[in-house]
């Protein structure tokens, strides 16, 4: 590829700034560390003045670029429009949606201001890969300052249907808006043709050219399917190395032969986390030789904090499981445990691997990546099982997974039973076609589909 990439997104993860690395920022990071260039966005820090322009710092191949924002405006654009609004939305979470007007203009000054920054720090053949719901005027606001660079735009969350999407007063301006990119990617088919369904509405007026070009607005534009992967070499490279660390020996001692059952989410209501405790108690119910037997661990780091539903799903869960492990616990053995904290990626990787049951019960997901984590971390000669919610992305493509609709706690405990009683020639079986599927379509592969598909997309119609 000639030129830079420049990969925006909300968030940016500097290796040395400390937070854990989610699947957007993996993703990220692994785009830029192949084709070098600069990651962009918002430096973390909140200040009362009107932000300056960005801080830059390079690392090897990479320079972040990051601006503060003004505390107000990041209430109303980050808490406000963009996790109140738009995250319930598209996780057909309507329950959890609301809407202010000024919260969308703050989304879309926060939008405006991204761009003004952006543009002084651009050259005339880099690329532009925007991530994420945060940004999606983005294109528009930089082609209104006019730049014509490729830029794409990838939704790492789903794409709600029309009948959902139109719950949002501007519905019609986002759509508008993404309609001045050159690609916009998403994680599953579902999601492509709900968008594509949106784009096609009487009012809209948008209409397919073949079944991956949409024209809308006078433009014309590539919408297609890239599933997200995970770099299996590093996950199970990470797993290995960190075996030895003392976290990882606690655990294991602790559990004297009992069978692991893991969880690893964000804090967040999308991740089905009560729903997941009431069905690993139903576990114990319906099949108690599992008594004793079985020790569930949840890690979930906290979120978010300050949107009111998040602080609330904390306070749930602490009571879930204090009720459940009240219920249950003998004097040696506690069912749940449940730790309210982040722990770093090369040990997580390496809980994953001593995990016998991944469990990943999300009620909506994007993709959701520990579950590609999980199996990307397994001893194929004695791989555990990956239970996983029909309603993450990841299921469209890990049919070897037992698939358990999180709503059902009698058949996500069936499902878990089932796990905790498969024999080794299965559970090799299963894991064996799944991880042919994530070797094919790894992080890498990600990657340069979409660069490409990027690099066509403007060549032939830019
Ligand atoms: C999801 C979103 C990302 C986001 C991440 C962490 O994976 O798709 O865009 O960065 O959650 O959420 P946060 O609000 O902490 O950035």
């Amino acid at each position: 590829m000639q030129g830079r990439l420049i990969a925006v997104s909300n968030r940016v993860a500097i290796p040395t700034a400390g937070k854990v690395a989610g699947g957007l920022a993996v993703g990220v990071l692994a785009a830029l560390e192949e084709q070098g260039g600069i990651w962009f966005g918002w430096s973390g820090k909140k200040t009362r003045q009107d932000p300056r322009d960005p801080v830059l710092e390079t690392r090897g191949r990479i320079t972040y670029a990051t601006i503060d924002l003004k505390r107000q405006d990041f209430e109303n654009y980050y808490n406000g429009f963009s996790n109140n609004s738009l995250w319930p939305l598209c996780h057909y979470m309507l329950g959890f949606f609301s809407f202010r007007r000024f919260q969308y203009d703050a989304y879309c000054r926060v939008n405006e201001l991204f761009a003004r920054k952006l543009v002084p720090l651009l050259e005339p053949n880099d690329i532009i890969w925007v991530h994420d719901y945060h940004l999606i005027p983005l294109a528009t606001e930089l082609r209104r300052a006019g730049v014509t660079n490729p830029i794409g735009f990838f939704l790492h969350v789903p794409f709600p249907g029309f009948d959902a999407l139109r719950a949002l007063p501007p519905y019609e301006h986002l759509l508008r808006s993404l309609s001045s990119y050159d690609v916009i990617g998403f994680q599953t088919e579902t999601d492509l043709r709900a968008f594509q369904d949106s784009m096609g509405q009487p009012e809209i007026g948008g209409r397919l050219l073949t079944d991956r070009r949409v024209e809308a607005y006078g433009r014309t534009f590539q919408a297609d399917v890239f599933p997200i992967g995970v770099d299996v070499d590093d996950c199970r490279r990470l797993a290995a190395k960190n075996l030895d660390d003392r976290r990882v020996h606690r655990l294991t001692d602790s559990l004297r032969e009992r069978k692991l059952i893991m969880g690893v989410d964000r804090l967040d209501y999308s991740k089905g986390l009560e729903l997941r405790f009431r069905s690993f108690q139903r576990l114990l119910k319906k099949y108690p030789t599992n008594r004793g037997q079985v020790v569930f661990l949840q890690i979930a780091p906290p979120t978010r904090t300050g949107v009111r539903a998040y602080d609330a799903i904390r306070e749930d869960l602490e009571r879930t499981s204090g009720n459940i492990n009240g219920r249950f616990a003998e004097m040696d053995w506690v069912p749940i445990r449940y730790l309210n904290r982040a722990y770093d990626r090369g040990v997580l990787m390496s809980l994953l691997r001593l995990t016998d049951i991944g469990l990943v019960t999300p009620i909506r997901d994007g993709m959701n990546l520990v579950a590609k984590e999980y199996l990307a971390t397994q001893d194929p000669d004695d791989p555990g099982v990956l239970v996983l919610s029909t309603l993450a992305g990841a299921a469209q493509e890990l049919t070897g997974a037992v698939l358990v609709n999180p709503y059902d706690r009698e058949g996500v405990a069936d499902g878990m039973q089932q796990a905790v009683e498969m024999r080794v020639g299965e559970r090799r079986e299963r894991f064996q076609s799944m991880i042919e599927i994530l070797q094919r379509n790894d992080i890498h592969a990600w990657c340069s589909r979409f660069i490409e598909s990027l690099q066509r997309a403007h060549a032939t119609h830019g």
